[in-house]
C-alpha cells in the first residue's frame, strides 16, 4: 500500500489581535473553551492535512507548542507575509501542495479544506475560497462620494484556507513581498487563481462582535 499523500498547511497565528483586544494574542484566545489556534489545527487535519507548520508570536512559542500536537511551530514575522515565509522555510521536503490559512479564521470546515485540496487536486496552481458579497457595493473617491456601483456578479470577498503547489507559492514570496493574502502575491507572477465557493464559518474574527458570533456557530455545530 502507498502511503498516505502528504499535503502542508502553514497556519498562521502570529498577530497580537490588536482589534480584538483581549489582552493576549489572538490565536491563543478561548472559543467554547479552546484556543482559536486549536480549533483552525483540528479542522485542518479533519480535512486531510498530513503536515502543518503554525506560526507563532516569537514570546508564545511554549504555549503553541504544548497545544499544536506535531504540528512543527515557528516564530511569526512582523507581518503577516512575512509569518508566512517563516512557515514555509519550515516545511518538510516532499510536501509540495500547501495551504495558508490565518488562525483567526478558526472555524473554517474541515469541508472547505477539501474543496480547496479538490481544485488543486484537478489540476489548479493556486485557489481561493470566496463568496459573494450580500450588500450592494459602492466605489468611493477620497471624499466619499459614490463614483460608481460595483459589479457585485464579478466580485468575492476571499477567505483562507488559500491553497497552492509548493512552487508557486514559494515563487510568490521570492524578495519578500507584502500583501493582505498570498492569492494576491501569486496574481501578481501572473499565474491564474481560482475560485472555489467559500464558507460564512471561515469569517475572519477579527473584533470582539466575531468572537461572539464565533461562540454561537460553535454552539449549533453537529459534534
Ligand atoms: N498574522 C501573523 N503574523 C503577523 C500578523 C498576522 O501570523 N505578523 C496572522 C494572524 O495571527 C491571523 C492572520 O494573520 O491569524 C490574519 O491577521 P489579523 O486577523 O489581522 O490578526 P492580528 O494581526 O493578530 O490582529 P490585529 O490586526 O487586530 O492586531
Ligand atoms: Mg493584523
Amino acid at each position: 500500500m502507498s502511503p498516505p499523500r502528504r499535503v502542508g498547511a502553514l497556519l498562521v497565528a502570529a498577530g497580537s489581535g490588536e482589534r480584538l483586544g483581549a489582552g493576549q494574542p489572538k490565536a491563543l484566545v478561548c472559543l467554547g473553551g479552546r484556543p482559536l489556534v486549536v480549533h483552525a489545527l483540528e479542522r485542518l487535519r479533519a480535512g486531510g492535512i498530513t503536515d502543518v507548520v503554525v506560526a507563532a508570536p516569537a514570546a508564545q512559542l511554549a504555549a503553541v507548542r504544548a497545544l499544536a500536537g506535531d504540528a512543527v511551530v515557528v516564530a511569526g514575522g512582523a507581518t503577516r507575509s512575512a509569518s508566512v515565509r517563516a512557515a514555509l522555510a519550515a516545511l518538510p521536503a516532499g510536501v509540495d501542495v500547501v495551504l495558508v490559512h490565518d488562525a483567526a479564521r478558526a472555524l473554517a470546515p474541515a469541508s472547505l479544506v477539501t474543496r480547496v485540496l479538490a481544485a488543486l487536486d484537478g489540476g489548479a496552481l493556486a485557489v481561493v475560497p470566496g463568496l459573494a458579497p450580500a450588500d450592494t457595493l459602492k466605489q468611493v473617491d477620497d471624499e466619499g462620494r459614490v463614483t460608481a456601483t460595483v459589479d457585485r456578479l464579478h466580485v468575492r470577498a476571499v477567505q483562507t484556507p488559500q491553497g497552492f503547489t509548493r512552487a508557486v507559492l514559494e515563487r510568490a514570496h521570492a524578495g519578500e513581498p507584502e500583501a493582505t493574502d498570498d492569492a494576491a502575491l501569486v496574481e501578481a507572477l501572473g499565474v491564474p487563481v481560482v475560485v472555489v465557493v467559500g464558507d460564512h464559518e471561515a469569517a475572519k474574527i477579527t473584533v470582539a462582535r466575531d468572537l461572539a458570533i464565533a461562540e454561537l456557530l460553535l454552539r449549533t455545530e453537529p459534534a
